[in-house]
C-alpha cells in the first residue's frame, strides 16, 4: 500500500481509535480557517471526519492554507478526542478529530458552481445540478439513494436466485415490442432504410424464453420509451422483468409479495403484512377515480346520479340526459380553507379540474341545517338531506361535484382527490416525519380485473389496455367477438401510495387466440404476421401456459428513498425534456456518420 492510501474511511473513526495513526482520503466538504488552526471536514461516501491542521506543524499548515472546497486530499495523523463541548453529535465521527501531521493534495478543484453540502443550505437549481451531476452525486442524500438502489437489486437477485429463477439477458437491438409508447429507433448501417427498435420492455423475448423452457426467468432490464416525461417517468428506466411457466395469477402474486416483503425489510427494516389487498379496476375507478389509487387516505368519490336527478340544477340534469354521470367528493372541514373565489368558475379548484377535461366544478358548503353556495337554490330540502347522507356530511364540509361523461368525471375527481389529500394533509409522507418509517406509511395493493381493451376514440378502434399479449379471463372468452369492451383481462398492477410500481399479466399461449386479439385490435392477418410472425409461430410450437410481471424499479427506489422526483433516484437522468444536461445528449452527429447509415 502506498503511504498516501487510506487506512480508514471518513465514516469510521471513533473514540476506540483515539491515539491511532491513520490515513484518510476524501474531498474537502468545508474548510474553516483560524490564525492558528485550520479545520477541514473531509468527506467520502462513508461519512465526514473533522481534520485539524495546526500552526505548530508549519509545513502542514502552509499546505492547508492553499486548500479549498472539493480538493481531494490524503491526510495522515493521530485520532484525537475533541475538546469537551466541541463534539458534533450529528456526525458518527463527531466525538473525535484527526490531528494532521502529513497532508498531500491528490487533486485540486475550481470553486464548484454550487455547494455540495446539504446542511442548512437550499439546493441549487436542478438544471445546474444536472449539468454538474458528478458533483451533485457527492451529496449524501443522493449517495444514500443510490446505495438503496444497489440494495434493491441485490435483494432481488438473491431472493429470485434462491427461488430458482435464472437471470437471463435479452437484446437491446431488436424489433419493436409495443407497450403503448413510441419506439427509439436505431438505423442499420448494413441495411440502409431498416431500423432496430430499442426495447420498450423485454416482453416478447421473455415469452419466447418460456416457449424455450426456461420456466423461471428474471432480468433487471433497461427499457426505453419515447413518451412525454413526468415526475415519475424517464425515457430510459429499469424494470425487474419476470416471467414464469405453468402458473396461475396467484403464483405471481405470491412471489412478488414475498419479494416486496424482503425489499422493504432490507431497505427500510419494516415488515409489510401479507397477503397484499386486492381492489378491482372497477372499484378503483368508481371509488377513487384512478387505476392507481393512493389508499393511504379515504376521500372516496360518491355517486350522485339518482339524487341529483331530483334537483332543479340544469347542468346536472342535462348531463344525465346525455348519458353522463354526476359524482362528487367531500372536502372535510374545508369551508374555511376554500373561499368562494377559489371555488367559482376560473377559481383555483375549478381550474384544477379543468386540466382534466371537466367543464366546471359545482360546490356546496355544508351548514348546520342547510347548504350555501350559488347553486344551493336548485336543491330542495329533501334532496339536500339525501346529499348530506350520501356524503356523510357535517357542517364545515365542502361538497365538490363534477358532471360529465364517466371517463372525464373519473379523471377529474381522481386528480382532485389526490390534490385534496395533499392539500388537506390527509396523510404524511414518511420522509416528512420525524420518526422512522413504519409499515402503515405504505399502502400497497394489487389492482385486478382490468378490461382487456379500451376504446380509442381518436383512432376509432380498440387498443390493448396492457399489451396485446395479455390473456382474456376464461369466463369472458365468449364476448371476445360479440362485446370486446366487456372482456376482462388476466392482468394486474401493483400500486404503492398512488404510484403504479408494477404491472403484468397471464399471457395468451394459443396462436389462434393471439391472432383473434390482433384482429380485434385492427391488425389483419398479413399485418400481424409481418410484425409478430415469430411470436405466432412460437406459440404454435408448444408454448406452455405462462405469465409474468415487470416492476418499475425507479419508482420502487422513489418509494424507498422518499422522493416524488424520479430524477433523484437515477445516477444520470434526463431532464423533463429528455435531455442529458451533463453530456448534452441528444446531440448532432458528423455528416460522415449519417452517410454510413444512409441518412440525410
Ligand atoms: P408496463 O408498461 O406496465 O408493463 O411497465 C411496468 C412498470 O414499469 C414502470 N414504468 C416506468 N417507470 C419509469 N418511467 C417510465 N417511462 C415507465 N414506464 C413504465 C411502471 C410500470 O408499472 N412488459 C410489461 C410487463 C409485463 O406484462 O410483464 C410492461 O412493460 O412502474
Ligand atoms: P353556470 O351554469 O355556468 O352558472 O355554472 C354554475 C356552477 O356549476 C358553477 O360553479 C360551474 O362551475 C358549475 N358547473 C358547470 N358545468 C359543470 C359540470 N359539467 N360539472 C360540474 N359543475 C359544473
Amino acid at each position: 500500500m502506498s503511504d498516501w492510501q487510506r487506512t480508514h474511511t471518513c465514516g469510521e473513526l471513533c473514540e476506540n481509535l483515539v491515539g491511532t495513526i491513520v490515513t484518510l482520503n476524501g474531498w474537502v466538504n468545508t474548510i474553516r480557517t483560524y490564525p492558528d488552526q485550520i479545520f477541514i471536514d473531509l468527506r467520502d461516501r462513508y461519512g465526514i471526519t473533522q481534520v485539524v491542521a495546526e500552526i505548530d506543524n508549519p509545513q502542514v499548515f502552509q499546505i492547508a492554507q492553499t486548500i479549498s472546497r472539493e480538493f481531494v486530499l490524503s491526510v495522515t495523523g493521530q485520532v484525537s478526542k475533541r475538546l469537551p463541548g466541541k463534539e458534533n453529535l450529528k456526525l458518527s465521527t463527531g466525538k473525535v478529530e484527526l490531528k494532521v501531521n502529513k497532508i498531500k493534495i491528490l487533486n485540486s478543484s475550481p470553486v464548484p458552481p454550487f455547494e455540495v453540502t446539504e446542511f442548512g443550505s437550499e439546493l441549487a437549481n436542478e438544471d445546474l445540478r444536472l449539468q454538474y451531476r458528478f458533483l451533485d452525486l457527492r451529496r449524501k442524500s443522493l449517495q444514500d439513494t443510490l446505495i438503496k438502489r444497489h440494495l434493491i437489486n441485490h435483494t432481488i437477485r438473491t431472493f429470485l436466485s434462491d427461488e430458482g429463477f435464472l437471470e437471463l439477458e435479452t437484446p437491446l437491438l431488436g424489433k419493436s415490442t409495443p407497450e403503448g409508447a413510441r419506439d427509439y429507433l436505431v438505423p442499420s448501417r448494413t441495411f440502409h432504410g431498416e431500423f432496430y427498435a430499442l426495447p420498450q420492455s423485454p416482453q416478447l423475448y421473455k415469452q419466447l424464453l418460456m416457449v424455450a423452457g426456461y420456466d423461471k426467468y428474471f432480468q433487471i432490464a433497461r427499457c426505453l420509451r419515447d413518451e412525454d416525461l413526468r415526475a415519475d417517468r424517464q425515457p430510459e428506466f429499469t424494470q425487474l422483468d419476470l416471467e414464469m411457466s405453468f402458473i396461475e395469477i396467484e403464483n405471481i402474486f405470491q412471489v412478488i409479495e414475498r419479494l416486496t416483503q424482503k425489499i422493504f425489510q432490507n431497505c427500510l427494516g419494516i415488515t409489510i403484512p401479507l397477503p397484499l389487498p386486492k381492489i378491482s379496476y372497477a372499484e378503483a375507478m368508481t371509488k377513487y377515480g384512478s387505476d392507481k389509487p393512493d389508499l393511504r387516505f379515504g376521500l372516496p368519490i360518491v355517486a350522485l346520479d339518482e339524487i341529483v336527478a331530483r334537483s332543479e340544477f340544469k347542468v346536472f340534469k342535462d348531463i344525465l340526459a346525455k348519458g353522463g354521470t354526476v359524482r362528487g367528493i367531500k372536502a372535510p372541514n374545508a369551508a374555511d380553507k376554500f373561499s368562494n373565489t377559489d371555488l367559482k368558475p376560473g377559481g383555483k379548484l375549478a381550474e384544477f379540474v379543468a386540466n382534466y377535461g371537466a367543464k366546471g366544478l359545482a360546490w356546496l358548503k355544508v351548514e348546520e341545517s342547510k347548504f350555501s353556495g350559488s347553486i344551493e337554490k336548485f336543491f330542495s330540502p329533501e334532496v339536500q338531506g339525501d346529499l348530506r347522507k350520501a356524503f356523510d356530511a357535517k357542517a364545515g364540509d365542502v361538497l365538490l361535484m363534477v358532471a360529465d361523461q364517466e371517463q372525464v368525471v373519473c379523471d377529474a375527481l381522481g386528480a382532485l382527490r389526490s390534490h385534496l389529500g395533499n392539500l388537506l394533509k390527509c396523510y404524511t409522507n414518511w420522509w416528512e416525519k420525524e420518526t422512522a418509517p413504519v409499515a402503515e406509511d405504505f399502502s400497497i395493493a394489487w389492482v385486478v380485473d382490468f378490461p382487456l381493451f379500451m376504446w380509442d376514440a381518436e383512432e376509432g378502434r380498440y387498443v390493448a389496455n396492457h399489451h396485446p399479449f395479455t390473456a382474456p379471463q376464461d369466463d369472458d372468452l365468449t364476448y371476445l367477438e360479440t362485446d370486446p369492451k366487456r372482456v376482462k383481462a388476466k392482468a394486474y398492477d401493483l400500486v404503492i401510495n398512488g404510484y403504479e410500481v408494477g404491472g403484468g399479466s397471464i399471457r395468451i399461449h394459443s396462436s389462434e387466440i393471439q391472432q383473434k386479439i390482433f384482429s380485434i385490435l385492427g391488425m389483419d392477418e398479413e399485418n400481424a404476421r409481418n410484425r409478430f410472425g415469430f411470436l405466432l409461430d412460437a406459440l404454435k410450437f408448444g408454448a406452455p401456459p405462462h405469465g409474468g410481471i415487470a416492476l418499475g424499479l425507479d419508482r420502487w427506489a422513489m418509494m424507498l428513498a422518499g422522493t416524488t422526483n424520479i430524477r433523484d433516484v437515477i445516477a444520470f437522468p434526463k431532464n423533463q425534456k429528455g435531455r442529458d444536461l451533463m453530456t448534452g445528449a441528444p446531440a448532432p452527429v458528423e455528416t460522415r456518420q449519417l452517410k454510413d447509415l444512409g441518412l440525410k
